[in-house]
This record gives C-alpha cells, structure tokens and sequence, in this order.
C-alpha cells in the first residue's frame, strides 16, 4: 500500500489542543523551530527551492502530455494529470508572491537538466517504461517527499495549498505504478535499465538542494527517508521482491 496523505502527522505546535505529549517540547519551543519566513536568509533559500517546484510542476505537466503520445488510448487520462500539475504550479507560483520571493527559474532549470534530458531521449526513442519511470515514479516520489517534509515547517498560506497538491502527486503516483504493475514482464529489464540510469540523478538532486532545504528546516536525511520510503512502497507494488528492491536501490549508491 502506498502511504495516503491522510497518515500525514500534523505540524507541531500548529493545531490540536494546548496539550504537550510525555517528553516532547514545550510548545514555546516547538513554535521557535518554525523558520522565519520574513529573513533575508529564508527568502533567498526559497528562491530556489520554490523555483525548483514551479519548474518541477511545469515539467510534469508536459511530460504527462508527452507520455499521452506514447498511450493515446489514454490521452484523456493524462491531460487531467497534466491539468493537475499545471494547477499545483500556480498554487506554488502564489506562495512565492506571498512571501514577495521571485522564483530563481535559471537555477531550477539547471535543476532539472538530467532528468529531462533522460526523459526526452526515452521519448523520442518511445521507450514509454522508461518516461514512466522518470515522470510517474521517480519525480512524483521527489515531490511527495519534499511537500511532506514541508508541510510541517510551512508558512501558513504554503501550507495549506501544499497539502492540497501532495494528495494529487499520489494520484500520480498510482498512476504509474498500476500501469507498470499490469506489465511488468515485458516492462522488467526496461526498467531496471531506466532506474540505474536515473536514480542516481535523484540522489544528487536531493544533495545539491540540502543546503537549502535545511534553511526551510527541511533536512536532508528525512527527505531522503521520505523519498526511499514512496519508491521502495511503488516498486513493492509494482510485484518486485525484497530483494529485488534493495538490488534497484543499491542504483542510488552506485552511479
Ligand atoms: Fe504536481
Ligand atoms: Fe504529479
């Protein structure tokens, strides 16, 4: 089973009653861990990490429509993804106003830079396993790690239009694990293929993006948790055995 966003826990010292659990923080001190959205510092790391987003939205979009080339029979299916995605970078695009930070696009561009060329090679070559990897698998793990482990230290507006946008990127999600999962014979060695290639890609990702993740107090090992977690639940899904798992992710040490 793929974690709902319902198992989502809530931010600390955010909702629920003025009680503090056996051992936890005072609440004073739970409420200083959130950043300060107004810094210099804060506004600079979001620049980038928003711009990362909006990019990371805008991609998914086109290759939801991209990949409706390779699987016309479900072209309406995955215009509503693309629609979805277009929508969450809006929604992205009002938090960065919210904040008066101007998304650093250049950067979020260069990003990306990997996965898309590695995307767009697998498409002119039809190699449909393989964008469906990269789009369904791959980048919608990145994202739900990334939104799940910013909801909790969100400004208030972010927040709430970040946990509308997880509960679709899982949508997404399903989506390219029932599809590899209903082919995985003819999809298996393809898919390894793709998954050595880009996993390792993914692990840099979230390297090169810890410093500032970390000013938003979202830290690396968690992302990369909350990452492994999504992927390694898909590919269970998807019919691969525990050892097989641990084989397609030993990729992200390696390359
Ligand atoms: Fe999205
Ligand atoms: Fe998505």
């Amino acid at each position: 089973m793929v974690v709902t966003p319902t198992e989502l826990s809530p931010a600390p010292g955010l909702v629920g009653a003025p009680q503090v659990a056996p051992g936890a923080a005072p609440l004073e001190q739970q409420a200083t861990d959130l950043p300060d959205f107004s810094s210099a510092a804060y506004k600079d790391a979001y620049s980038r990490i928003n711009g990362i987003v909006i990019e990371g939205e805008q991609e998914a979009h086109d290759n939801y429509l991209s990949i409706a080339q390779l699987l016309p029979q479900q072209a309406d299916e995955l215009a509503r993804l693309a629609r979805m995605e277009m929508k969450h970078k809006k929604g992205f695009a009002a938090c960065a106003a919210n904040l008066g930070v101007t998304a650093d696009m250049k950067f979020a561009s260069e990003f990306f830079t990997p996965l898309r060329e590695n995307f767009q090679l697998a498409l002119a070559e039809q190699k449909l396993v393989t964008c469906l990897l990269i789009q369904s698998i791959l980048i919608e793990a990145f994202a739900i790690a990334a939104y799940h482990i910013y909801i909790p230290v969100a400004d208030p507006f972010a927040r709430k239009i970040t946990e509308g946008v997880v509960q679709d990127e899982y949508t997404h999600l399903n989506y390219g694990q029932q599809w590899l999962k209903a082919n995985l014979e003819s999809s298996r060695s393809e898919l390894e293929e793709a998954n050595r290639a880009n996993l390792p890609h993914v692990r840099r990702m979230l390297e090169q993006v810890a410093d500032d993740a970390s000013v938003l107090h979202m830290e690396k090992e968690d992302l990369m948790a909350d990452f492994m977690a999504s992927y390694q639940e898909v590919l269970s899904e998807i019919g691969f055995s525990s050892r097989e798992i641990a084989r397609l992710a030993t990729a992200a040490l390696l390359g």
